[in-house]
């Protein structure tokens, strides 16, 4: 489970990034809901971290003119794919909005594979990814303020998986909720059962 957990956690930090790099989107996220999932799909367009993934021919065949011998190595192009331009206008600018008109074809958007999930290797976590990345963007433009010092975000495609230099440095961050804090328990126990602290009144406190 590590391994898809900092899959995850890679693309809230893109989202950060795409939140730096473009601050006019910072308050249309905060005001409108439909905006959360475009960002966080342009965000998995945009940054695909894992850039191919290979394979082996089990069976020779022909594809759109190209023979693929039996037993050769392939990569499929995922960073290229989610770039093309023959299927994405523009596909060098991060732009959200493109992903309130996309088709939702299973071939040009491939971050996590492509193709059909129950008959090939499509990442099965996708969808969990999907939903952790719209959890991310709202917790970074609704949930928290912060402030970004001085630091090298720069991003090396050479670098598998690509990351920015610096990761996401944040600092001075601060709640825009405000704290509750829940009824207090009744009382504490240790792991067999000693109870360790009472809380007859079950107090409820708010800052
Ligand atoms: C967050 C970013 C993630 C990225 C970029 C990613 C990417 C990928 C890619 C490229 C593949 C191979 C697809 C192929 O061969 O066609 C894959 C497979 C897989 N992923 Fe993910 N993944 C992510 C998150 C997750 C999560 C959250 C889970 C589980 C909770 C997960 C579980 C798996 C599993 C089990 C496979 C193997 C599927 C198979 O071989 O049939 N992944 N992933």
């Amino acid at each position: 489970m590590l391994r898809p957990i900092v899959a995850v956690a890679r693309f809230i930090t893109f989202a950060a990034v795409a939140l730096w790099d473009h601050p006019e989107l910072r308050q249309r996220l905060q005001e409108d809901d439909d905006m959360i999932e475009p960002f966080a799909q342009e965000v998995r367009r945009y940054y695909a971290f894992f850039p191919f993934v290979a394979a082996v021919v089990r069976d020779d065949f022909d594809w759109q003119g190209y023979r693929f011998p039996k037993n050769t190595r392939v990569l499929l192009d995922l960073y290229g794919t989610n770039r093309d331009r023959r299927t994405w206008i523009d596909p060098e600018a991060f732009r959200p909005e493109r992903f309130k008109q996309w088709n939702g074809s299973a071939y040009n958007f491939i971050t996590q594979g492509g193709g059909d999930y129950y008959r090939n290797h499509r990442c099965p976590g996708e969808w969990i990814t999907i939903e952790l990345a719209k959890v991310g963007t709202t917790a970074l433009t609704r949930m928290m303020r912060y402030a970004v010092p001085d630091q090298d975000m720069s991003i090396s495609i050479n670098r598998f998986p690509m990351v920015p230099r610096s990761r996401f440095l944040i600092e001075n961050v601060a709640s825009l909720i405000p704290v509750r804090e829940e009824t207090a328990p009744e009382a504490t126990y240790d792991l067999i059962g000693k109870q360790l602290q009472s809380n007859e009144r079950g107090i409820r406190k708010e800052h």
